[in-house]
This record gives C-alpha cells, sequence and structure tokens, in this order.
C-alpha cells in the first residue's frame, strides 16, 4: 500500500509551528501509546531544541501495559519528561502539572540566573493528527477557563489559557505530519485509524494485522473469533468470516466485511490491550 501526505499541507504546518515555537518554553508531545515511534515525527526534536520536552503516550487504555512500561524508560532515557494518558477519561491526568511544574522549575531558575523574573511559562501541544491533542487541550485546560488575550507576535486570533499562577498554555496544538520513512509506519498508522479509511485496502490491512497478531499475541484471535489460529493469514480471515456468517449476497464469504470487524475490533481495544511496535525494533 502507498500512503501520502500533501506537501502543501506539510510546509504551512511547520511554518506555523515555527513560529510558534519560538514563544514556548515547553513543549508537550502527544503519540499515540499503540505506535509511539510511528505516530511521532522526529522532525519536532529539532523543532523543538533547548526547549523542556514532555511526551504523553495517549490512548494508553488501548496500549498494551507493559510494552507501554519499556517507551516511558525508553524516552525517558532520551532525556523526556514522560507519562503514559488516557485523555478521553482523564487518567493519568493528575500526574502531568507535577510534571509541567519540574519542567517550569527548570525554565523559571534559568530565566532567574538571566534576571529575568516573572516571565510566565508557556506551554504548546503538538502531535500528528487523530493522536488525542484536542481531547488532551480540553480535558487539561478545560477546567482553567481563564483566557488570556492575543500577544505580540501570535497569529491574530491565537489565545492562552492560564493554567495557574505561572504556566501558560497555546489554545491551538501544533500539528505535526506523519513521517512515512517506510511503510511500516504507513501501515501502522492505517491500523489505529490515522489515515482515511476510504483510500486504504482494508483486505490487505486485516491480513497484516492478523500475521501481526498470531506472531506476537498468540491466541488473542482464537479467543475472540473461536477460530484455529493456524495456516495461512487468509485462511484465518476466512475462518473468521466464516464464524462471523459474513456471506455475500450471492455465494461466498464476504472477506471484507470480516476484515472490517477485525479492525474494527481491534481499534476500539475489544481485541484487548495491544501494542504493534517496541523501542528495540526502532533502534535495530
Ligand atoms: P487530534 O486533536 O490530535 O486530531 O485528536 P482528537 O482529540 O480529535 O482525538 C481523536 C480521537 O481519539 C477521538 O475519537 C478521541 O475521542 C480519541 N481519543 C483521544 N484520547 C484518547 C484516549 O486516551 N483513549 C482513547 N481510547 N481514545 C482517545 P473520535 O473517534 O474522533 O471521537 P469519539 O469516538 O471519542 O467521539
Amino acid at each position: 500500500m502507498n500512503y501520502q501526505w500533501y506537501p502543501g499541507h506539510m510546509t504551512k504546518a511547520r511554518r506555523m509551528m515555527q513560529e510558534d515555537i519560538k514563544l514556548i518554553d515547553l513543549v508537550i508531545e502527544l503519540v499515540d501509546a499503540r505506535v509511539p515511534f510511528s505516530s511521532r515525527n522526529p522532525d519536532i526534536d529539532e523543532l523543538a531544541k533547548n526547549k523542556s520536552r514532555l511526551i504523553l503516550l495517549n490512548k494508553s487504555d488501548l496500549a498494551d501495559k507493559a510494552k507501554t512500561a519499556r517507551w516511558v524508560e525508553y524516552f525517558q532515557q532520551k532525556g523526556f519528561y514522560v507519562l503514559e494518558l488516557n485523555a478521553k477519561t482523564g487518567a493519568g491526568m493528575k500526574a502531568i502539572d507535577g510534571v509541567v511544574k519540574e519542567a517550569c522549575r527548570e525554565k523559571i531558575e534559568r530565566d532567574l540566573k538571566r534576571g529575568i523574573k516573572n516571565r510566565p511559562v508557556r506551554a504548546m501541544v503538538v502531535g500528528i493528527p487523530n493522536v488525542g491533542k484536542s481531547t488532551f487541550i480540553n480535558s487539561y485546560a478545560g477546567k482553567a477557563c481563564t483566557k488570556t488575550g492575543n500577544k505580540p507576535g501570535v497569529t491574530k486570533g491565537k489565545q492562552w489559557i492560564r493554567l495557574n499562577k505561572t504556566t501558560e498554555l497555546l489554545d491551538t496544538p501544533g500539528i505535526l505530519w506523519p513521517k512515512f520513512e517506510d511503510q511500516s509506519v504507513g501501515l501502522k498508522l492505517a491500523l489505529i485509524g490515522s489515515i482515511r479509511d476510504e483510500i486504504l485496502n482494508i483486505d490487505e490491512l486485516a491480513i497484516s494485522l492478523i500475521t501481526f497478531l498470531s506472531a506476537e499475541y498468540k491466541g488473542i484471535l482464537a479467543e475472540r473469533y473461536g477460530i484455529e489460529e493456524e495456516g495461512t493469514p487468509l485462511a484465518m480471515l476466512e475462518a473468521i468470516a466464516e464464524k462471523r456468517g459474513c456471506l455475500l449476497k450471492g455465494k461466498g464469504l464476504d472477506y471484507s466485511k470480516a476484515a472490517g470487524i477485525l479492525i474494527d475490533d481491534f481499534r476500539s481495544g475489544r481485541l484487548g490491550r495491544l501494542t504493534l511496535e517496541l523501542p528495540e525494533e526502532k533502534e535495530a
């Protein structure tokens, strides 16, 4: 499968982010905990150099707990503050304030050394589409509804939300573009639902998911669909179609319907908490 990202959007998003980031002390980057590597664009490291960095492994409710712990360790070793989060329910939200304060404390101390006093610390949220940026901003800043006015140098209409005495958050997230370094990145983003389904080959996607699950999460397909996990991935998709009564109007099995059921079960977490990649694969 071939995935495309439009250069026009990319250039505009990058330009906007470069402007915004100049005013920022802390970058809060959201990634999808099921694919922390594929759902982040490492260009942010260059764009946000010299800034404090917090990575939120969002949608952690859908990700494999043990593997998330390994990703936390990985990012911490790279020098990021890291937390796992479920922005939808707010689980993990309480810990954020403490970490933001800690990151800001560093900043305030640096300011004081340079003789700057009482300048609010400013943060912004960044991430590729669909990682949960808006959900997070609403949940995190929703309670602190005090919006401050426009600031010089920021595109008109941009607003800062005062989180507490010392910290302000830009109300609009910075949009990063996915980085399709190889086809496996595109495939994983398609699996988590970050690429419009209309342009995807759902059967191919399901076959890839079955291949992955039967290798890494043995027993999951058997448990959910009551099939034998044997034979080719196509044979397993056929077995799911049979078990679920996915029939074409004329005769024969409706593979695409079975594929849709499988992908939907994966995305919604009905197949369990699953992570598609590990830090060591990235480093390999
Ligand atoms: P974005 O701004 O980064 O583009 O993402 P947005 O907040 O719009 O979130 C994208 C989808 O991800 C939304 O689902 C949102 O509810 C869901 N989401 C965000 N955070 C979490 C999380 O921690 N866990 C889970 N399971 N889902 C999360 P949607 O399908 O667009 O809407 P809805 O089904 O919630 O109504």
